[in-house]
């Protein structure tokens, strides 16, 4: 939860000491700070790249480009300021969906990758009148340098701690709730999503990319792909079966996602509740948007969402590229707001975002992971406002035994001392914060800390 950091009244700037540069991506907020600069007597000037070694201000994080363009244009701007030379990163905390930003994951995955860097994200919330969101930023200056929201009643740091809410009471669902899950049909979500028909009942719509296969009749069920990529290879000769190495991996992955979907179905049923499972990329607008349409015709109104969906693209900061951000972005941001346009927001009670550790700690070789991770988070604290009749959580889940933590990264996690959320407490945790914490908690972090 974040924790008040100072208040504006009686701040005082930084001693300004050489010129601030201030980058013009976002030209009228650039122009704003640079009056409010000057104001407090410091000296400033507009450049179309940040070059010294002095103090840098960076709008690449609020200018017109696509939220994933936006952030990659960040960490560019980032790299190329000299070791240990002070900048702060300006994007938004609080506005329109397509406007917001997750530069405080970005920069804290910036500063675990390099520890000599100096780069921290100052986030507006809720200030349309641009001299006034720019003097705060002038005021936080004045302030340690660290991660703040600039809201209107002062500097906000993120505070990890907190904890879980133990719940209270007993879950009420008075209605026939019908739950759009993304992703909610394979990995960690699906997991989620049985728990929650255990305790709601209901309807369970869940939307994946994966397409269906039919089980072969003479083929063994089987859980390790390994061993199912030899039963396919052993049986080749067989018609219908590829023969290619490649083509033998795809089919087996398709197995065993069509497999995983199949069982998650059946435990929601199992648990009285009815599931459908609908082929879909959330990255697609269009796709998305008519099969949202269809399943809002046929089961009614959506009444819970749970964003699920995502995808990896690591890699360390100068390695990344535009199309890391895209990958990860597509799902996760440009998904969930194709996926909220598509429905009657205000018939919602319940909206889960599965955000993660990594944007409250940053992750090496996951800024572009941690920046969307921290978009779900500023997109959940805006919806808690904008739908005052729904639960809003955004579970900044450290790794899970399962999902893409796969073998390798659990390795990683444990060397670093990190524990593994078992996915039947994960799963409690889930629905017992989704249906029982408080309102006012939006996001909690759930697993061990990681420093920054
Ligand atoms: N596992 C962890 O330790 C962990 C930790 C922190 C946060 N999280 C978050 O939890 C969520 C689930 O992670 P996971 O570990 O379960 O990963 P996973 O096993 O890779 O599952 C990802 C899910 O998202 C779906 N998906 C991905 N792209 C999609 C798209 N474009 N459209 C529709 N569905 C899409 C996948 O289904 P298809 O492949 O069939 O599309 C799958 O159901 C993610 O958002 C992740 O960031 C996980």
């Amino acid at each position: 939860m974040p924790v008040r950091a100072f208040g504006y009244a009686g701040g005082k700037p930084l001693p300004f000491s050489g010129p601030v540069e201030i980058t013009n991506a976002a030209p009228e907020y650039a122009q704003a700070l640079l009056r409010a600069i000057q104001a407090h007597g410091g000296e400033t000037r507009i450049v179309p790249r940040v070059s010294g070694q002095s103090l840098a201000i960076l709008t690449e994080g609020l200018s017109s480009l696509s939220t994933s363009e936006r952030h990659y244009a960040v960490l560019e701007a980032l790299l190329a300021r000299a070791d240990g030379a002070p900048t702060i990163v300006l994007d938004l905390a609080k506005g329109e969906l397509q406007n917001l930003g997750g530069c405080a994951g970005l920069c804290r995955s910036f500063r675990i990758e390099r520890p000599q860097a100096r780069v921290f994200s100052f986030s507006f919330e809720a200030c349309p009148d641009l001299s006034v969101a720019s003097e705060r930023v002038v005021l936080g200056l004045g302030e340690p340098l660290d991660d703040y929201i600039l809201r209107e009643d002062g500097g906000w740091r993120e505070a990890p701690g907190g904890g879980l809410v133990p719940p209270t009471g007993a879950v009420v669902v008075d209605y026939p709730p019908v739950w759009l899950v993304t992703g909610g049909a394979r990995g960690v979500t699906a997991d989620c999503a049985i728990e929650l028909a255990r305790r709601t009942g209901g309807t369970f719509v869940l939307l994946g990319r994966s397409s269906l296969a039919a089980w072969p009749d003479w083929l063994e069920p089987q859980s390790d792909i390994k061993a199912l990529r030899g039963l396919l290879a052993r049986n080749s000769s067989r018609a219908d079966m590829p023969k290619r190495p490649v083509e033998i991996d795809r089919l087996a992955r398709r197995l065993m996602a069509s497999a995983e979907i199949s069982s998650t179905i059946s435990a929601i049923e199992a648990a009285g509740a009815k599931a459908l499972y609908i082929q879909a990329d959330i990255g697609h607008a269009a796709e998305a948007q008519r099969v949202i349409a269809a399943v809002q015709q046929s089961e009614g109104s959506i009444t819970g969402l749970v964003h699920g969906a995502g995808v990896l693209s690591d890699g360390r900061v100068e390695t990344l590229q535009l199309q890391d951000f895209d990958k990860v972005f597509a799902p996760k941001v440009e998904g969930f707001e194709t996926v909220l346009s598509c429905l009657a927001t205000n018939r919602l009670r319940h909206v889960a975002v599965f955000s993660s550790a990594s944007a409250v700690f940053g992750n090496e070789g996951q800024a572009n992971y941690a920046a969307a991770n921290s978009w779900l988070n500023n997109v959940a604290e805006q919806l808690s406002v904008s739908l005052p009749n729904a639960q809003v959580k955004a579970f900044c889940w450290g790794p899970w035994q399962g999902g893409m933590v796969d073998d390798a990264l659990a390795r990683m996690f444990t060397e670093r001392g990190i524990g593994l959320i078992s996915r039947s407490e994960g799963a409690r945790i889930f629905a017992d914060q989704l249906l029982l914490s408080p309102r006012e908690q939006v996001r909690f972090v759930i697993g061990d800390e990681w420093g920054v």
